[in-house]
């Protein structure tokens, strides 16, 4: 459907229109007395959210390709059937197929306090080359005095099927020198930078190198706390008990084309997942919910 048509569908006066964006692509732009967001059809990736009269919460790379196929750099990536490099098959699209894939816009609502946009992927084709499951994908992006952003699974065959997932959220920050993080101290982590080893996470949880660390087993929430932008992240969670944190730090930013050379100073991940021992077994007609929940104070 075109930026039209779907304007003609979905269009709310004020709270929800939809615009061509980079790459020729369509973004839905949400508008509430509380904040605004944005997300692109290709992969319904929210690409900012940013409350009243502040700064935009999450971070986008301005070397971003917006190309289907590709992901965004940036932004919340839908990392979905699997997070990572897939197990068994390394042609495969690292983070599964998800982010890369053009979403269909299902539902909208404006609300008092929130303004709703509702995304759907179904499985397909192309899809069931890389993954046997049939599935319906509905992410709930709902921008108010927090945003909520929830990844509903559906399996609508007739086998269950396994994933693993991450909304792997790229925060802005201030000065990645001044951000301690919380949420993790005594927790075991798989850290991806030092090949995998098991390590014990303990306060302060600083940033000062590559950080690629994968936790198993984080029910809670976190708080990125924010000294130069003078704000703390609250990064709340349902149906999650896994979590990754990660910052390229200064090679790999040079390494990554989409990513500015010194883009590691003003962003974080923080991912909320379903990953490592917290992946998911679907039975048909079953469905599974993670949400992630941002305030800012
Ligand atoms: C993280 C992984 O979640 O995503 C890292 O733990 C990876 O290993 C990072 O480098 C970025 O992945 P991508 O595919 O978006 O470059």
């Amino acid at each position: 459907m075109d930026v039209k048509s779907l304007n003609e569908k979905f269009g709310i006066n004020g709270r929800i229109s939809i615009e061509e964006g980079q790459g020729g692509l369509p973004v839905v732009y949400l508008k509430g007395n509380y904040s605004t967001a944005s997300v692109c059809l290709l992969g319904a990736h929210v690409m900012s959210w940013c409350p009243a009269g502040g700064q935009d919460v999450l971070w986008m790379s301005d070397k971003s390709l917006f190309t289907v196929g590709k992901a965004i750099r940036g932004g919340i990536p839908v990392c979905w059937p699997w997070f990572s490099k897939h197990p068994e098959n390394e042609s495969f699209p690292m983070h599964g197929f998800a982010r890369i894939m053009m979403w269909e816009l299902a539902n909208v609502s404006a609300e008092a306090e929130d303004t709703v946009a509702v995304f759907e992927l179904e499985s397909s084709e192309e899809s069931m080359k890389m993954f046997p499951g049939k599935f319906r994908l509905r992410l709930t992006v709902r921008a108010g005095k927090e945003l909520s952003v929830q990844l509903k699974t559906v399996n609508t065959g007739d086998e269950a099927f396994t994933i693993t997932q991450a909304l792997h959220t790229y925060y802005n920050v201030g000065d990645i020198t001044k951000v301690t993080i919380e949420g993790f101290d005594g927790l075991c982590c798989l850290d991806k930078v030092n090949n995998g080893v098991l390590k014990v996470r303990h306060d302060p949880f600083i940033i000062d190198c590559n950080v690629d660390e994968v936790y198993g087993d984080a029910p809670g929430a976190a708080v990125i706390h924010d000294a130069a932008l003078d704000r703390d992240i609250n990064i709340g969670k349902e149906g999650s008990a896994s979590a990754v944190v990660w910052n390229p730090w200064i090679e790999k930013s040079i390494s990554m084309a989409d990513f500015p050379d010194e883009g590691y100073k003003t962003m974080l991940c923080v991912e909320t997942a379903n990953v490592a021992e917290d992946k998911r077994t679907i039975q048909p007609g079953m469905e599974h919910s993670m949400t992630l929940k941002v305030r800012v104070r």
